[in-house]
Order: C-alpha cells, then sequence, then structure tokens
C-alpha cells in the first residue's frame, strides 16, 4: 500500500512539473513553432499546445486596416506591416476580406476554395480557411493568411435577410477561438466601403488603423468613418478604438506631407502614427511580384518605414 502512495506520489509531482511546464506560453510558443515549420496540419499537436497556448482569449490584438477610399494603401500596409512584425518573429494572420482580392493576389495566392466568402456564409469553420504563405525563415514569427474570393463581392445581398448579418465574421470566429493558433497580431485588410464587410470586420477587431493619402481629399469621408466607428462602438463592439492614423504614399518632392501631419493632428491627437510611409516604387513592384517589400527589397526605404511602423506599434503594445 505504502509503495502504491508513493507511486502515485511520484505521478502527482510528475503531472504537476508537466502543468507548470505547459503553462509556460513562451516554451509552448517555441515547441508549436518548431511542430509548424515540419507540417502546417498536425491539427492534433497543434490543439492540444493551444488548448494550453490560448487560455480563453490570449493576447491577440486584432486590427482593421480600413478607409472607404480605395487606392490609401490599405493593402500595402497590412501585407508590409505584417510582414514586418513577422520579421520581428510575431505571429501574424493576415485576412482579406475585400472582394478584389489584392492582398491574396499579392501575396502570390491563386483562388483558393477555402475563403472570407464562405467562413462569413458559415460554410466552413473560421480556423479552415487559414493558410500558411512560404514567406520569412526560422527566424519568422507565423505569416499565414485567409484569402478572399470574388464571390465575396455578393455577401451583401446574400446576408440582406439575415438576422445579426453585421457580426458572422465575429461569430465564426469566437467559434473557432479557441482552436486557432494564438497569433500576437491579426490584421484585416477591407474593402473600399463602409457597408457589411467593413462593418463585420470593425465588430472582430479590437481597433483600426486608418491609412490616409495627402492630398485635399484626404479628410473627406473621415467624418463618415468616424460615425460608423461610433456606430459599431455603440452597437455591436464596445473595445473598439482607433489604433491610429498612418500617413502614406507621401511625395517627398514637395512639404505638402509636414502641412498634413499637422492637420491630422488636430483631427486625431496622439491617435496619429510618428511613423509615415513615402511613396516608394518598391512597394508597387514587390506588390506585383507576390511577395512582402521586406523579402523583395529588405534596403528600400519602403521596407525600413514599415520596420519603424512595426516598432511602434510593438512599442504600445
Ligand atoms: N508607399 C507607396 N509607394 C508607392 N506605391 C504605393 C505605396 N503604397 C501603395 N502603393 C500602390 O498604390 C496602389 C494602391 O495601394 P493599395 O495598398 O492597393 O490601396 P488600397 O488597398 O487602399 O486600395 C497599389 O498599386 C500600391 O502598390
Ligand atoms: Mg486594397
Amino acid at each position: 500500500m505504502k509503495v502504491f502512495y508513493s507511486y502515485k506520489k511520484r505521478v502527482l509531482q510528475h503531472d504537476i512539473a508537466l502543468v507548470i511546464f505547459l503553462s509556460n506560453a513562451g516554451v509552448l510558443k517555441f515547441i508549436n513553432k518548431y511542430i509548424n515549420r515540419f507540417n502546417h496540419h498536425i491539427n492534433i499537436n497543434k490543439y492540444i499546445l493551444n488548448t494550453y497556448l490560448h487560455k480563453g482569449g490570449g493576447f491577440v490584438e486584432i486590427i482593421a486596416v480600413t478607409n472607404q477610399k480605395g487606392g490609401v494603401a490599405k493593402t500595402t500596409t497590412s501585407i508590409n506591416l505584417g510582414a514586418a512584425l513577422a520579421e520581428k518573429s510575431k505571429d501574424v494572420l493576415l485576412i482579406d476580406l475585400d472582394p478584389q482580392a489584392n492582398m491574396t493576389l499579392g501575396l502570390g495566392f491563386g483562388k483558393k476554395l477555402k475563403n472570407t466568402y464562405r467562413v462569413m456564409m458559415g460554410e466552413i469553420e473560421f480556423i479552415n480557411a487559414i493558410f500558411p504563405t512560404d514567406f520569412g525563415d526560422d527566424s519568422w514569427g507565423r505569416y499565414n493568411l485567409m484569402p478572399s474570393h470574388i464571390d465575396l463581392a455578393n455577401i451583401e445581398l446574400e446576408l440582406s435577410s439575415k438576422l445579426g448579418r453585421e457580426t458572422v465574421f465575429k461569430d465564426s470566429y469566437e467559434k473557432s477561438k479557441d482552436k486557432i493558433y494564438n497569433y500576437d497580431y491579426i490584421l484585416i485588410d477591407t474593402t473600399p466601403s463602409l457597408g457589411l464587410l467593413t462593418v463585420n470586420a470593425m465588430s472582430l477587431a479590437d481597433s483600426l488603423i486608418i491609412p490616409l493619402e495627402p492630398n485635399i481629399f484626404a479628410l473627406d469621408g473621415i467624418e463618415q468613418l468616424i460615425n460608423v466607428y461610433k456606430l459599431i462602438r455603440n452597437k455591436f463592439n464596445e473595445n473598439l478604438r482607433i489604433k491610429g492614423a498612418l500617413l502614406a504614399k507621401i511625395d517627398a518632392r514637395t512639404n505638402i506631407a509636414d502641412h498634413f501631419h499637422e492637420k491630422l493632428r488636430e483631427v486625431f491627437g496622439d491617435k496619429l502614427f510618428q511613423t509615415t510611409i513615402s511613396q516608394n516604387v518598391k512597394l508597387n513592384e514587390s506588390q506585383l511580384e507576390g511577395e512582402p517589400v521586406n523579402l523583395y527589397s529588405p534596403k528600400a526605404k519602403g521596407a525600413l518605414q514599415y520596420q519603424r511602423l512595426a516598432e511602434e506599434l510593438i512599442e504600445n503594445e
């Protein structure tokens, strides 16, 4: 009997040690990262590890990159801020919520059957539409993608009579939440409108990054954007906040950007990133090549500025 109890005690001590070891998020992240290198689909191991890792919510920050204007660098910022964070060993999931699928194509992905459209339609689980990308090396964190599809253009019509349509994406995330890898950042690239897709992105997000181009029309429409933001806070997501406005696509030949920074400071106060992004042809080229700029041209001004933006984000964690 005595022998039995001492055996039980030993097992118990062993179990406690194992639990302490496993509850160390750093250790788990390390193990999980290496499992993931061998095979992105070892779901059982991932599931077990993530159960410990996630701890009912984790510390993920979900950021929607949004502005109802087209061409202001939402997609460029999502891809390259994401890559700069991953380069700093942060685990990043990019979500393409734009039917134009520029981010999906800009990362060299073709049409995927599992995509944000099917997640929003409730046809597949959130977790099943996440794909690994081949970017980065062992020093990088994860850099995964949930791709988009042109079908997403119909979503407004298809969900028009559905109750709770403003939060279908969030609801799907919540259902998968305990199984999803514990990312540091989830960046949602949004479509140039303030319709249902952007509303869904804002309902899920913790915060917004608002890229703006320095021209005389830059602040047109900001009022509507802020109104939608306030509405979402009131109705669906009281914790949503503005992370920062980002002055992007600055023409270095003029000093209009300084003037603009001042103007934006009046509107956004301290919710304005210190870092600004200049026009840089490498950002354009890298997107065409289907690669983040920090891999395509690591020394380019665009790469360094997105790196600086990632640092600013991390400093404010
Ligand atoms: N800083 C920049 N320098 C040069 N070209 C840029 C820059 N940022 C974005 N672009 C280019 O401008 C176009 C629009 O940018 P994009 O990120 O697709 O905007 P949005 O997603 O807001 O519509 C793209 O062709 C992109 O490559
Ligand atoms: Mg875009």
